[in-house]
């Protein structure tokens, strides 16, 4: 059983809101991360500016999953082989690490959820072309997004690319509906099957957030109830959008000024200010 919920006009204004919040938080901290600065300043800074400037709430604080702790921070901070749900602290960043942040601001109850990648200084070969082949795996994902399509074209599409360069798909965590509810139906699998799962229908709302390992895709739970490491020890990257079906595609709603372009491959044309 599954209900997936269709946003309403009113909805899908909030939810333009919210998305573009989240980007500009994320144009706002890109150049404080550099070498020498730690996880715990840009979380400082991100927060600041979410409460102070744009009056949004940072939706990960206190958040508390069934089974989890709350989540003691503001952002999420994931540096070189860990995953996912890093927790900003001292961890000073360095010439070569990577470091995702992954931003959720609420705004009038209505969350935008997304994240990019950074690399910091001189990165190497390897961390170049895993940030670069995750993009693409995000977007080759997003490019799948139209009525009527399958949610697991969306999973095989971003496995197949992923597998193809060598790396993996992490598979214990996935994109997600959402709305006034962080986490909410469906499940956004980045693996799968091609016409397998729920049908997409206009209104609906949820986010592509693929993990690429450059190893094997186990993962490594750490002693803070959030942290995830690869199990090897690898290097991961992850990239997220928050995606509306439209009548006839997608609309991504985490965009700003500082959204990097989508690679010049995508040709599907997303749409902005199409009335809900
Ligand atoms: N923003 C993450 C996601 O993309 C969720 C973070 S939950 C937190 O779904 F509590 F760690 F912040
Ligand atoms: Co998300
Ligand atoms: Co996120």
């Amino acid at each position: 059983m599954t209900s997936i919920s269709i946003k309403s006009p009113q909805d899908i204004a909030g939810m333009r809101i919210a998305g573009r919040l989240g980007s500009e938080v994320l144009d706002y901290i890109t150049p404080f991360v550099k070498a020498g600065v730690t996880t715990g300043e840009l979380d400082r800074l991100c927060h600041e500016y979410m409460v102070n400037v744009q009056g949004t709430i940072p939706a990960p604080l206190n958040y508390c999953p069934p089974g989890y702790t709350p989540f003691p921070k503001a952002i999420c901070t994931s540096v070189n082989d860990v995953i996912c749900h890093g927790i900003p602290g001292d961890k000073v960043l360095k010439n070569g690490d990577s470091v995702n942040l992954d931003i959720t601001v609420i705004k009038d109850g209505y969350h935008g959820d997304n994240s990019r990648m950074f690399l910091i200084g001189e990165p190497s070969i390897l961390s170049k072309r895993l940030n670069e082949i995750t993009y693409e795996c995000m977007w080759i994902g997003i490019a799948k997004v139209k009525p009527g399509a399958h949610l697991g074209d969306i999973g095989h599409a971003i496995q197949q690319h992923a597998e193809k360069a060598g790396y993996s798909v992490v598979r214990e965590f996935c994109g997600h509906g959402i709305g006034t509810v962080f986490h909410e139906e469906p499940q956004i699998l980045h693996y799968g099957r091609p016409g397998t799962l729920e049908k997409m229908q206009p209104g609906m709302i949820f986010t592509i957030e693929p993990m690429i390992n450059a190893g094997r895709r186990e993962i490594k739970e750490m002693g803070d109830g959030w942290t995830i490491k690869t199990k090897d020890r690898s290097l991961s990257a992850q990239w997220e959008h928050t995606i509306l079906v439209t009548e006839t595609g997608y609309e991504v709603l985490t965009l700003s000024a500082g959204s990097p372009p989508p690679p010049a491959f995508i040709t599907t044309q997303a749409q902005s200010g199409v009335p809900a």
